[in-house]
């Protein structure tokens, strides 16, 4: 039995110290200290012996058992050791290498024209509202004077959200006009770009989303005066000191009087030209004085106040400015055309 439990203890530090994972390592504490292992074998032999001799061989099973167990931790710690190593030489970064360049984008030409647009009329004292996109058709269309038959309110016209044509995607910015008057203080002086939506079929000048500046003041005295004024000061800002103007009647719901604003066209001086088509001049947005019923509406007295609001076409501007013949193009958001601009 003493040369069976020797043996034992020599194959089996032979084994575990030649180990090179910790798997094999775990098959071999099974295979010499497991239950069906080959220490527990010898040691159920022990009933054979005589008195004398099983306590001898008893303690020397045990230091073969301690040896075994001790030389497995020891082995097994190495075997970590050695996995961190080779861990951390798999993982080694070479900080000599050059990183990867990260491209920095600009902003898209729509935003650059609106920035300007905006620095323009904070410049004059507006502030800069945002509003809903998703609104309610009082906010749209009924409390800027717009009843119920008007033809801008036909299901063929606006997107409706739900079956009684209360909840819809805002065909305009002028919701902002009414907001405004409820939550604002007098005297108002605001501007408030945002996303309107039409069911327009997609071609070069027309998408079902496209984006308007609406623009409004309200104080005691406001005159058309006023709305000339402001617009001249901002188009020639926009478009040159020399820019020319001129205002035609026009109609609109919550504006009386309304007009439109048109610039001689840049391109051919009034003339006429394929950007103007042939007209000599470019029409660049709507406006008018706040009709009395919008204001009584919100609850401000038309009798103490007055007000202008205007709307404009962003696209427009910026297809103007960047020389872009087709809509679609901005929308699109491919990097090798806006890289362009
Ligand atoms: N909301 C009008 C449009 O979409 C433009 C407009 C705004 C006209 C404000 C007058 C006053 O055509």
């Amino acid at each position: 039995m003493k040369e069976q439990l020797e043996a034992i203890r020599k194959s089996a530090l032979e084994s575990i110290n030649s180990t090179e994972a910790g798997a094999e390592l775990e098959s071999l504490r099974v295979k010499y200290l497991g239950k069906k292992g080959e220490l527990t074998a010898v040691l159920k032999q022990m009933g054979s012996l005589s008195a004398e001799m099983r306590p001898v061989m008893g303690q020397m099973a045990n230091d073969v058992r301690a040896a075994v167990e001790t030389a497995i931790e020891k082995q097994s710690a190495i075997l970590q050791e050695k996995a961190l190593e080779a861990k951390l030489e798999a993982e080694t970064v070479d900080v000599t290498i050059p990183g990867k360049k990260l491209e920095i984008g600009h902003k898209h030409p729509m935003y650059t024209v609106l920035d300007e647009i905006k620095a323009i009329f904070i410049g004059l004292g507006f502030e800069i509202l945002d509003g809903p996109e998703v609104e309610l058709d009082d906010y749209n269309f009924t409390k800027l004077n717009t009843p119920e038959d008007h033809p801008a309110r036909e299901w063929s016209d606006t997107f409706y959200l739900n079956e009684n044509g209360k909840i819809l995607l805002r065909t305009q910015t002028s919701n902002m006009q009414i907001r405004a008057m409820e939550t604002r203080p007098l005297p108002i002086r605001m501007i408030s770009p945002g996303r309107v939506y039409r069911k327009d079929e997609v071609d070069a000048t027309h998408s079902p989303m496209f984006h308007q500046i609406e623009g409004m003041v309200i104080d005691k005295g406001i005159t058309m005066g006023d709305l000339k004024g402001t617009l001249n000061a901002v188009i020639r800002q926009i478009y040159g000191e020399n820019t020319v103007t001129r205002f035609r009647p026009h109609h609109f719901p919550f504006t009386e009087p309304s007009c439109e604003m048109d610039i001689q066209c840049h391109k051919c001086g009034g003339v006429g030209c394929p950007t103007c088509k042939g007209e000599g001049w470019i029409e660049v947005l709507g406006a008018g004085m706040v009709h009395p019923k919008v204001l009584r509406n919100c609850g401000i007295d038309p009798d103490v106040y007055s007000g202008f609001a205007f709307g404009m076409g962003l696209e427009r501007l910026v297809l103007g400015r960047f020389k872009i013949s087709d809509m679609r193009l901005v929308f699109e958001n491919d990097v090798r055309f806006l890289n362009q601009f």
